[in-house]
């Protein structure tokens, strides 16, 4: 199977992003970061660009406003001729192009609908999450589209939260399930068992060698 090139956003850590990389340096995902866009010209996942020897375009949203912003994300990740576009802490909105529709993912750090939309991100996710006094947290993998947050969701995972949980502690064992779920979520797209029926996302069982080679999202219209 041709191997699926990868186009990561960033803004920040790139805790996300390191650990795409270090799948894919251990032969686990049949995918390839081709480039790295960041939203930051000072983001510390920047430097995971260099380290591993991928192209990065900052595209610093400070600089570049407004339909430019998208302009410059797109013109990159055509460049690059990405196949998948996977958010990573990527904090910036960007309007999906119906080329790409279907074609970007995000993954966030609560079990969406509940804790997503605006200013949800980072600890303030599991701030509120401790808030609501709720006993169960996770994360989402979802299809990106205009709706922030509210995409089809590909696949999610749950973990407890525990009575004398701070943010950092449930933020860190949220973040265990993230780095198992999406390689997991990438795999599923690049061996196109992912078929979008309007809100949902069905997960089709594998197929035989050969027969879905082409990665890409099955539409469920077809
Ligand atoms: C992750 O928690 C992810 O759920 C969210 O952003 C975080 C990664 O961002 N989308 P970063 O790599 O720490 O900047």
């Amino acid at each position: 199977m041709r191997r699926l090139r990868l186009g990561v956003l960033i803004s920040g850590t790139g805790r996300t992003l390191l650990n795409l990389l270090r799948q894919q340096q251990a032969g686990a995902l049949p995918a390839e970061v081709v480039v790295i866009v960041s939203s930051r010209a000072d983001a510390p996942g920047n430097a995971f660009a260099a380290q591993f020897g991928v192209p990065l375009v900052v595209v610093d949203a400070r600089q570049v406003k407004g339909s430019a912003f998208a302009e410059a994300v797109y013109a990159a990740l055509d460049q690059y001729a990405v196949d998948l576009v996977v958010m990573a802490g990527f904090l910036k909105r960007l309007p999906v192009r119906p080329a790409y529709a279907g074609r970007v993912i995000n993954i966030h750090p609560s079990l969406l609908p509940l804790f997503g939309g605006k200013g949800m991100y980072g600890e303030r996710v599991h701030q509120a999450v401790l808030e609501a006094g709720v006993k169960v947290s996770g994360c989402t993998v979802h299809f990106v589209t205009d709706e922030l947050d509210a995409g089809p969701i590909i696949l999610q995972a749950c973990v407890p939260v525990e009575d004398d949980d701070t943010p950092e502690t449930l933020g860190a064992r949220v973040f265990a399930e993230e780095c198992r779920l999406y390689p997991e979520a990438i795999r599923l797209y690049a061996a196109g068992r992912l078929r979008i029926e309007g809100r949902r996302v069905r997960i089709l069982p594998p197929a035989p060698a050969d027969e879905r080679s082409d990665p890409r999202v099955l539409s469920g219209d077809a």
